[in-house]
């Protein structure tokens, strides 16, 4: 890696997509598929030639993150992984503390492998456990045991400064006396972060489709809102706090490349289906790549690139993306930042009288130069959005 140079305001995070997996999880709509033979090298030559291809395009900002997520990146070579960073940090300068996580899953982490993608650079793992009972294991079509997802973090805490992991909850029959029991051995074994996911039922899954058919059912919205409440009050115990709606950290150890999305920062994305947030020339675009790997890979070959999409953001629309991104997080939007990036004030851009309402209900707070969601309000984010952009 080549010298850093100093945090400023302006910086760049970089996603990279990897689309395996070993077996597809019944709840899951993210872009990742099951190949018998994963063509490494092609995969790995494609990703470094679409970084370039990204990187040639960019001004020379700090890169603060690199973010390999799935899919199960944890099923790339370690060798693409630095071959990947190597290239971004030769290309763009570094910011102090670069973070560089790794989702990994707990069946494809053999110890010599998280070490050497420790040596490729990555320095924070993110790992997909999900739960620590074998029966939710079981429904939710894991490969792993709770005794292989225990060794997977102990061998990642020896290795990795920064961890986190991913539990699902709000499962079907999960009771909250079950979920504190859950979560309190979690809190046991986690280091500074935690992703806790209420279970949504994602069109085009087979949960989807037995959803329909009434084989599974969920927590209605009253048992959701108290496993939420005892998910903030138990987390806060051990001084983790709820900072976006479903991440919890020690102050400090905020994923900085998630919080790129939510501060509706840039990001360069990459690999299949990727999305990207890229400043050009004063406009911002929104990219995105072809999602199926196949067709990824041979439009790389042929252009250096799988670009599909490239648009330029009118202001509306980085506004409702902006406030779509921020009511996620704690801290909201502040006005100043809002009006700097959308080119619009927060105030010309939401209905007024609709925030004035949400206010008095206390889903939202509002003070002229800050605009907040209640933990109330974080449960209805969806209906929140909708009221506010009419
Ligand atoms: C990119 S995914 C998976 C990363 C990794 N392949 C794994 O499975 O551990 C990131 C996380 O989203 C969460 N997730 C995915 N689908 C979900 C759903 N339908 N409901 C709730 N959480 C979900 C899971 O906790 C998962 O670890
Ligand atoms: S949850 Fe993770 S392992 Fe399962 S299909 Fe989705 S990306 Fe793959």
């Amino acid at each position: 890696m080549k010298a850093r140079v100093q945090n400023t305001q302006q910086g760049i995070g970089l996603y990279i997509h990897w689309p395996f997996c070993l077996a597809k999880c019944p709840y899951c709509d993210f872009n990742s598929y099951v190949a018998e033979h994963i063509p490494q090298e092609a995969y790995a030559k494609a990703l470094v030639q679409e970084l370039k291809t990204a990187l040639a395009e960019i001004p020379k900002i700090p890169l603060t993150s690199i973010f390999f997520g799935g899919g199960t990146p944890s099923l790339m070579f370690p060798s693409t992984a630095q071959a990947l960073i190597d290239t971004a940090t030769s290309l763009l300068p570094v910011s102090d503390n670069l973070e560089i996580t790794l989702e990994a899953n707990p069946t494809s982490v053999e110890n010599q492998k998280l070490k050497d993608f420790y040596h490729a650079g990555v320095n924070r793992a993110s790992l997909g456990i999900q739960s620590l009972t074998p029966t939710a294991l079981k429904a939710l079509g894991r490969e792993h045991s709770v005794s292989q997802a225990i060794e997977a973090l102990t061998i990642a805490k020896k290795i990795f400064p920064r961890i986190s992991f991913d539990l699902i909850y709000a499962r079907e029959g999960q009771t909250i006396k079950e979920w504190e029991k859950e979560l309190q051995e979690a809190l046991a074994l986690a280091h500074d972060h935690l992703s806790l996911y209420q279970l949504t039922i994602e069109p085009g899954t087979i949960f989807a489709k037995q959803y329909r058919q009434g084989k599974i059912t969920l927590p209605d919205e009253e048992l959701s809102t108290d496993m939420l409440n005892t998910t903030e009050a138990i987390t806060h115990q051990y001084e983790l706090k709820a900072y976006e709606v479903s991440n919890y950290a020690k102050p400090g150890a905020e994923s900085r490349h998630n919080l790129t999305y939510w501060r509706y920062k840039d990001y360069i994305g990459i690999g299949p289906g990727a999305h990207g947030r890229v400043t050009l020339d004063q406009t911002l675009y929104a990219t995105e790549r072809h999602k199926n790997p196949v067709k990824w890979l041979e439009h790389v070959r042929q252009n250096g690139h799988a670009l599909s999409v490239k648009e330029a953001l009118t202001p509306v629309e980085k506004a409702q993306e902006m406030l779509l991104m921020g009511l996620r997080l704690t801290e909201g939007i502040q006005a100043h930042l809002f009006k700097e990036r959308c080119g619009i004030a927060l105030m010309d851009a939401v209905n007024m009288s609709m925030l004035e309402a949400l206010v008095d209900e206390d889903f939202l707070t509002w003070d002229q130069y800050c605009l907040k969601t209640t933990p109330q309000g974080r449960l209805r984010l969806n209906a929140i959005l909708e009221a506010l952009l009419k």
